[in-house]
């Protein structure tokens, strides 16, 4: 990074806070040399969006030159009516990345600390860096967040404590007691976000969205996403179940036309498309045990996942290591995430794909394994 011309503009927060953001890096798309690569790398819907959503955005493209509407309202309405809450406490945004990044400017800053779990999805200490305040890791067990250690982890600089839950990249997740416990330990003046990115695509019976515990706290925010299972990541479209008065001030923050019309409407049709949704859960479920059955065999240790991807682990030494595993995969077409960014230099993420994606990906690292 470029240090500032001494006679030039003065950053608000200190430059030493900036130079500690680590610029997300999203999943590889190319590798030089192969036409299309299957690209396993970012927990996208390998079925593309819904047809749906897809003739939803090419009736609205008259509408190009409009505005959206600002508050998201039709979409707002549907997601009410879908879960049964309150469309006056949905906040939508480009992204549930931009619903995070706005309830941290909007309740941490300079002096304070946002907490988040040890291999926790790597927006969190970016939106809390970008604010001013410290991001702070609480160590996991087992790969999975632990309730203790957060709790363990607050000092009264704490604002707010994030979770994801399944979490990207370790597939792990909280149950119901355990979110609860989190909640009615933490102390009412911080803010718990719950992102629910891979929500939809759970299959244990004893987890929730923490959904009720918007309603019934005032201190609870929970967010979702329309890029992973509705399957529209390019359009920029999530969002936040908050507190009323957390919604108060958010929309007071939030640029006023954070939604195109077009993830507007996509979304709202995506939502609509159960058979669309349910097809992509039931394939992600099936090739996700598959995939996780086919690699132990081959000797690789998988993270039981609830998401869309599983997390392997790859033996330490150099022939059969992560680093060594991705090129494989690479030179075979297949990208996947490298994980060292969230301190798992030993893993890879590997999204779920299209049936045949998951094969090539089975059949690669057998081959790999048994060099
Ligand atoms: C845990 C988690 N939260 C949030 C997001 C952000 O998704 P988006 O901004 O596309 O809604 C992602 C994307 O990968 C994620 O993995």
């Amino acid at each position: 990074m470029s240090k500032p011309n001494k006679a030039g503009p003065r950053l608000r927060i200190a430059l030493s806070t900036l130079e500690k953001i680590e610029p997300y890096k999203p999943g590889v798309s190319r590798i030089e040399g192969v036409a299309n690569p299957m690209k396993l790398s970012s927990n996208e819907n390998p079925f593309g969006p819904s047809p749906k959503a897809i003739k939803a955005v090419e009736k609205s493209t008259l509408k190009m030159h409009r505005y959206p509407e600002g508050s998201s309202k039709v979409l707002r309405d549907a997601l009410a009516e879908k879960h049964g809450i309150d469309a006056e406490r949905i906040v939508c945004g480009a992204g549930s990345d931009n619903i995070l990044e706005l309830l941290c400017q909007a309740y941490a800053g300079v002096g304070d600390e946002v907490l988040y779990s040890e291999h926790g999805f790597l927006i969190y200490p970016i939106a809390a860096l970008r604010v001013g305040a410290t991001p702070v890791k609480a160590p996991e067990k087992n790969l999975t967040t632990d309730v203790s250690a957060l709790l363990k982890a607050v000092t009264d600089k704490t604002k707010i404590v994030f979770i994801a839950n399944p979490n990207n990249p370790t597939g792990s997740y909280l149950t119901r007691g355990e979110v609860k416990m989190l909640r009615d330990k933490l102390p009412p003046h911080i803010l718990l976000v719950i992102d629910c990115a891979y929500a939809e695509y759970v299959t244990e019976k004893d987890y929730t969205t923490g959904l009720e515990l918007v309603a019934e706290t005032e201190n609870t925010a929970v967010t979702f996403t329309f890029s992973k299972i509705y399957g529209l990541a390019s359009l920029r479209v999530g969002w936040g179940y908050l507190p009323t008065a957390v919604v108060d001030y958010v929309n007071r923050i939030r640029s006023p036309f954070n939604v195109s019309e077009q993830g507007q409407v996509a979304a709202v049709a995506a939502l609509k498309d159960n058979e669309f949704v349910k097809k992509s859960r039931e394939h992600n479920t099936k090739w996700r045990d598959w995939l996780t059955h086919e690699l132990s065999k081959l000797g690789i240790k998988v993270n039981p996942s609830q998401g869309n991807f599983i997390l392997a682990e790859f033996p330490s030494d150099k022939r059969r290591n992560a680093d060594s595993a991705n090129s494989f995969l690479q030179s075979r077409g297949i990208i996947v995430r490298a994980v060292k960014g969230y301190g798992l230099p030993d893993h890879l993420r590997i999204s779920i794909g299209l049936e045949e994606e998951v094969r090539a990906v089975q059949e690669a690292l057998e081959e790999f394994m048994k060099r």
